[in-house]
């Protein structure tokens, strides 16, 4: 597809937008006691998921306005061309599908996509997924000594890896006693060390996990944990007892079904995927084996279902009722009128503790641009930072900022109803407590407190304006029943669509991420001079060969 984006900064909306933004003056606590309907109104539900857009600084006006630049810059034609699978991934020239992963099976009409029956070939792997992982859960797949499966290390970087970690440890209490998954992603060799630590190799099952399976990082680490393996069990070195150790205890996940069978991983123990999901946005593809395994294929099935339910909604709710259409543009808002440069995303929820480092790749990777899909430069700010830590730890930490920085932070709180652990401390329902917090947060940052406020509790006057929140401080609050598969596939699509949204208004392609590849040709550039080549050494730049001088001296 490479249709021109429309600039959405000559919009009409646009304009109106940047006018609407010089005369209007948040007013949180003004707007809500002059309409008694806007928390009901600006609140929604999508699929599981509770929805109040309420303490945003918007008024009606805004909302609208916002909707019309989603109009005019054509975001439902290039989500339906999205859907259809045109190449909307214009630097790569491939068709964009991750919402095809969680069809159901037998939806109508059947997705064919460049002559490839999308919906089969899915449901192929997805019936291959689940019965591998049937199979380990149920002890049938053992190891070379006979041993069931206990432990499943995920060998992945990126996409290949911070999705299913985040999903593991967001459902731990879906997962089958006995199991346990650990994930290794750095070079860094510790992590690889530290993850194998008493580890019994005959009851441990290594995925390497891989799109191109030609990632430095997952190679180096895969051959690490080869090694470990072969030395662990004690194989003898011989090509057939070595390639049965490997048989048993590694399988593959990738695109490169070839590469794969190179490492020496029988094709049939490894899980395919196509050049159509981008790795950010695999985890609901076989790149979740190790999370299908761990949670078994009903739940990982509810999971898809979830996922599903708010492709749904982005694609057939009207745009005023569109949760992710709207949550996007209140980015943009943000972003692009207002000056924020990061967002906050706080899950009141400890099983979502990783959830914020998720989001980094799945926004930051893909709205991180400079140009456009034409190859232009873009003509307004992209991209912001996203970042987080759970509540309340994060009160504790960095709240402070949030509350009375001079920064404009908006920030996404997410909760669930009802904890994993209903646990009580006397009378008290902790959990319960927990949202408290929750509830208060969003609270203090909208309507904060008035110096009056302040004074009426007898405060010093000295102190006064140190104790002065000025309120207005924009947040989202989502909020689920509990944590289940289907509501944690639920959360990922919204902020996937949200994305999108984005990029498509910044006229950007969100789905390639050539920003990662310099580094990653540089340190193999550099590898031999770290490696005490003296010509390589000389090649680099001042900087570069000073330190690397300098670790060369420090190396013990
Ligand atoms: O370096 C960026 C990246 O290409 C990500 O987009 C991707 O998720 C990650 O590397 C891992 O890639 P692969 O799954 O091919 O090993």
């Amino acid at each position: 597809m490479s249709t021109q984006p429309i600039d959405a900064t000559t919009t009409s909306a646009w304009q109106a937008l940047s006018e609407h933004e010089s005369t209007l003056t948040p007013d949180l606590r003004g707007w809500f006691a002059a309409d008694p309907g806007r928390a009901e109104r600006l609140s929604f539900e999508l699929a599981d998921l509770h929805v109040d857009l309420s303490k945003n600084l918007v008024t009606d006006e805004t909302v609208a306005l916002l909707l019309r630049l989603a109009d005019e810059v054509g975001v439902a034609d290039r989500l339906q061309a999205m859907l259809r699978g045109e190449h909307i991934n214009v630097t790569e020239d491939r068709a964009v599908l991750h919402t095809a992963l969680r069809r159901p099976a037998g939806a109508r009409p059947a997705l064919v996509v460049d002559g490839q029956d999308v919906d089969h070939d899915v449901q192929e792997v997805l019936a291959k997924v689940a019965a591998f992982a049937d199979k380990v859960r149920s002890g049938e797949w053992t190891g070379v000594t006979g041993k069931r499966v206990a432990t499943v290390v995920n060998i992945g970087i990126g996409g290949s890896d911070l999705g299913p970690v985040m999903a593991y440890e967001a459902l731990k209490p879906y997962v089958q006693d006995g199991l346990e998954v650990r994930f290794v992603s750095n070079i860094d060799p510790t992590d690889l060390a530290e993850k194998v630590k008493g580890l019994d190799p005959t009851t441990t099952l290594f995925i390497v996990a891989s799109k191109t399976f030609g990632t430095l990082e997952t190679l180096t680490n895969a051959r690490l944990a080869r090694d470990w393996l072969w030395e662990q069990l004690g194989t003898p070195d011989d090509e057939s007892a070595r390639n049965e150790a490997v048989a048993k205890h590694f399988v593959a996940v990738s695109t490169a079904l070839d590469k794969v069978a190179a490492f020496g991983i029988d094709p049939a123990n490894a899980f395919g995927f196509w050049d159509w999901v981008g790795g950010r946005y695999s985890v609901d593809s076989a790149i979740g084996t190790s999370l299908a395994i761990a949670i078994g294929p009903d739940a990982f099935r509810d999971f898809l279902a979830g996922f599903h339910a708010v492709d749904e909604h982005f694609a057939t709710t009207p745009a005023e009722r569109n949760v992710p259409l709207l949550m996007g543009l209140l980015n943009v808002w943000y972003v692009n009128f207002l000056g924020a440069h990061t967002h906050a995303v706080l899950p009141y929820a400890q099983y979502l503790h990783r959830f914020p480092a998720y989001l980094q790749q799945l926004t930051m990777e893909s709205n991180g641009k400079s140009v456009r899909w034409d190859g232009e430069a873009v003509t307004t700010t992209t991209g912001e930072v996203f970042w987080g830590e759970p509540g309340t730890n994060g009160q504790h930490a960095f709240y402070q900022l949030i509350h009375q920085g001079t920064r404009l932070i908006p920030a996404d709180f997410i909760a669930v109803a009802n904890p994993a652990h209903p646990l009580k401390d006397g009378d008290v329902d902790v959990h319960a407590l927990f949202l408290a917090n929750y509830f208060a947060q969003t609270k203090a940052l909208a309507f904060g407190k008035t110096a009056d406020e302040v004074r009426a509790e007898g405060t010093d006057e000295a102190i006064v304006p140190a104790r002065v929140f000025s309120g207005n401080r924009p947040t989202t609050s989502i909020l689920a029943p509990s944590l289940t598969p289907s509501v944690l596939g639920q959360l990922i699509a919204l902020y996937e669509h949200i994305t999108f949204v984005q990029g498509v208004v910044w006229g950007i392609d969100s789905f390639d991420q050539w920003g990662v590849e310099l580094g990653k040709k540089l340190a193999l550039e550099v590898a031999p001079a770290v490696q005490g080549d003296a010509t390589a050494l000389d090649a680099q730049d001042p900087s570069t060969k000073s330190l690397i001088a300098k670790y060369l001296s420090l190396r013990a």
